[in-house]
C-alpha cells in the first residue's frame, strides 16, 4: 500500500496511447473482468475525440484511477453519459473517485453541457452514498439487467441492474450540495439494502438472499418511479446499511 493523501493526487485529461492503455489495465485491476467485457483501448481514443472525456487521477507519475464518458444525445440535447468510474483498490475512499467527478463537472460545464449521466448498482451502498450524498445525483430510472451478464466477481453472479444518475450540473441542488448545504426534500418512502448484501453476493450459500433482495427493491423502486418520486437522498446508519430516500422532485424542468 502506498497511498498518498489526496492533495498529493492530481487530475488530469489523458489523451497519449500510453495512458490509455493503462485505463485498460485498471479495468482488468479494478473489476478483475475477461477480456469479454474490457473496454479497449480504441474506445477511450474514440470517446476522448468525439466531445467525451478520459480523466485520469496520478499519483507521481502512476495513473491510479480513471473516468470516462460519452457524449450521448436525447430528445434535442446533448447530455454526458459518464460510463466507467474506477480507483486501484489501495487508493479507494480517500475522496478521489469525486475529485475525478468533480472534474468532469468543471470540463462538462466548461463546454456547455447541463447534464451528466451514469448507472449504477442500487446494491452498492457506497457508491450510491457517493453519487447522491456526495454528488448530488438524483435518480427516476431503472433499468433491469442493463449489460446482461458480468464477468465481474463484484456483480455476484446477479443480474446487471441499474440506476440511472442524472447530474445536473448547474442546479442549485448540486450546487447547494457541493457547497456543504443540501436542501432540505420532503421523504415519503424509504428502501433498505442492508450492509450484509456484499457478503450474500460473494458467499454461494447466500446468493439467493442478493438475488431476493434484487427482486424486491427493483420492484419497490420502479413503483416509485412510476408514481412520480425519485431517489432524493440517501442514508447510511451506524451498521453500514443503506436506504434509498424517495420524494417528488421539484425542479421538474429538468428532464
Ligand atoms: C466507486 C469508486 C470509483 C469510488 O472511488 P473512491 O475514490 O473510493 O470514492 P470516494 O473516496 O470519493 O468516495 C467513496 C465514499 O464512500 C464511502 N464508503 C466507503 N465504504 C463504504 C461502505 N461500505 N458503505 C457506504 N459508504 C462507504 C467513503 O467513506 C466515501 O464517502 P465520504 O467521502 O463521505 O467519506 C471506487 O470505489 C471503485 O473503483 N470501485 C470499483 C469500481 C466501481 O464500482 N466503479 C463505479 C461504477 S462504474
Amino acid at each position: 500500500m502506498n497511498a498518498s493523501p489526496q492533495t498529493a493526487i492530481s487530475i488530469q485529461s489523458l489523451t497519449s496511447l500510453e495512458h490509455l492503455e493503462r485505463c485498460v489495465d485498471l479495468q482488468r485491476e479494478v473489476w478483475s473482468y475477461s477480456d469479454n467485457d474490457i473496454v479497449p483501448r480504441r474506445v477511450f481514443i474514440v470517446a476522448h475525440r468525439i466531445g467525451g472525456q478520459v480523466l485520469g487521477a496520478f499519483d507521481g507519475q502512476s495513473l491510479i484511477g480513471f473516468a470516462m464518458s460519452l457524449p450521448g444525445y436525447r430528445e434535442g440535447k446533448s447530455y454526458l453519459h459518464s460510463y466507467m468510474l474506477a480507483v486501484l483498490q489501495q487508493y479507494q475512499n480517500l475522496g478521489i473517485g469525486r475529485r475525478l467527478k468533480l472534474a468532469q463537472r468543471d470540463d462538462a460545464i466548461t463546454r456547455g453541457f447541463d447534464l451528466m449521466e451514469w448507472t449504477f448498482d442500487p446494491l452498492e451502498i457506497r457508491n450510491s452514498h457517493l453519487n447522491i450524498n456526495r454528488l448530488g445525483a438524483i435518480v427516476r430510472r431503472y433499468q433491469a439487467d442493463f449489460y446482461g451478464p458480468s464477468s465481474s466477481p463484484l456483480q455476484g453472479g446477479l443480474p446487471t441492474d441499474r440506476l440511472y444518475a442524472e447530474w445536473w450540473l448547474r442546479s442549485s441542488h448540486v450546487a447547494d450540495l457541493l457547497r456543504g448545504e443540501p436542501q432540505p426534500q420532503e421523504i415519503l418512502e424509504r428502501i433498505t439494502v442492508p450492509h450484509t448484501i456484499y457478503q450474500w453476493k460473494q458467499d454461494a450459500q447466500q446468493r439467493s438472499l442478493a438475488r431476493a433482495l434484487q427482486g424486491n427493491n427493483r420492484t419497490a423502486l420502479e413503483s416509485a418511479f412510476q408514481r412520480g418520486l425519485a431517489v432524493v437522498g440517501y442514508e447510511r446508519d451506524t451498521q453500514g446499511n443503506g436506504t434509498f430516500l424517495m420524494g417528488p422532485w421539484k425542479n421538474s424542468s429538468e428532464v
